[in-house]
């Protein structure tokens, strides 16, 4: 299926969204339906959108998959529970793990967390409650990356020749697949969605393992898990699209205590993009920089080096895997 680019210009979020709650509300016809709630905007939108469309024949999972940021499983379930969306916590984390040991290629670790997402998780979860369709919230830009080769997004089958039904026993359905980033906000704020949500960088869906190079361990992430509340707490009013921290392969010496310490590096990126698509460096001031760099040696363990990535996109891409 070719898929068209809907602009922002030419989208009427109040059409779209009746054109959407009909198209899935016909599709699932009086059958259940589940869905993934990572947290980030577009999934929100697309659980409004389904809840909309299907009521509780809409089953929605938060999937804990052990590379989640500090306290977002909890923060997401509270706030769709006050929005009335009940959110099931699906704890997966030894799957996802275990499908990661020993993996260093970026695509690997890519595919790893595909399969362990929609063959294994999903795919019991389909099973046990008798759903026939997953509902998810892949953009164009996802889309557009995968086909061009430049990485393969988590969340991409068909554009690959990937039949869900046959491999997995159920049917996606990608309501916002025409939308760039900056759409799905517009159609999150006519959702009513809060704005901490539909203003949200965005997070993606292998999540703290596209930020580890290398191998992926406990150990490694809870450094970039650490490095990553730093970053989000500095530069949360620097109104850059997104902004990350990359846990590096190599060690460094450093030192500690007037003692050689061969240590960890962390690399900080944080991007001006408009979706995603292409991406400069925000100017950070030095003393923001020098904050960041000052809190990570201090606050996670082993960290003696930070570096502050200066590449445009492309040839950088926004993550490091
Ligand atoms: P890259 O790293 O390709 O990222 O420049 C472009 C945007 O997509 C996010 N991203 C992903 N989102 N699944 C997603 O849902 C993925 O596999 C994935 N990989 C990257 C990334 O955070 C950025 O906003």
């Amino acid at each position: 299926m070719e898929v068209k680019e809907i602009r922002l210009e030419d989208l009427d979020t109040e059409k779209f969204i009746a054109k959407k709650v009909d198209e899935i509300s016909s599709m699932v016809g009086e059958g259940l339906a589940i869905n993934a709630l990572s947290g980030g905007v577009d999934s929100a939108v697309v659980t409004m959108l389904g809840h909309r469309a299907l009521g509780d024949r809409l089953k929605t999972c938060f999937v804990e998959n052990g590379l989640m940021r500090e306290g977002e499983p909890e923060f997401i379930v509270s706030l769709f529970k006050d929005m009335g969306v009940h959110v099931e916590l699906v704890d997966a984390k030894e799957t996802f793990l275990n499908s990661l040991k020993g993996l260093d290629d970026p695509e690997e670790k890519r595919e790893a967390i595909t399969q362990s997402f929609y063959r294994d998780v999903f795919g019991d979860l389909v099973r046990e409650s008798g759903a026939r369709y997953l509902l998810q919230g892949t953009n164009y830009t996802d889309i557009e990356e995968t086909v061009a080769g430049v990485k393969r997004q988590h969340n991409i089958l068909e554009q690959l020749g990937i039949d869900s039904e046959a491999m997995y026993g159920y049917k996606v359905i990608e309501p916002l697949i025409q939308l760039r980033k900056t759409s799905i906000r517009q159609m999150g704020k006519a959702l009513g969605l809060p704005e901490v949500i539909f203003n949200r960088p965005p997070f993606p869906g292998p999540a703290l393992a596209a930020r580890i190079i290398g191998k992926v361990t406990p150990e490694r992430i809870d450094a970039v898990r650490g490095a990553t509340t730093i970053v989000e707490e500095e530069l949360a009013d620097s109104g850059a699209f997104q902004y990350l921290a990359i846990l590096h392969e190599d060690r460094v010496v450093g030192m500690r205590d007037g003692k050689r310490d061969f240590g960890l590096q962390i690399e900080v990126r944080c991007w001006e993009s408009e979706d995603a698509k292409t991406g400069s460096p925000t100017r950070l001031s030095f003393d923001v920089l020098d904050r960041l760099a000052e809190r990570m040696t201090t606050e996670v363990p082993s960290v003696v080096s930070v570096t502050y990535n200066i590449t445009k996109k492309p040839p950088s891409t926004i993550e490091a895997v």
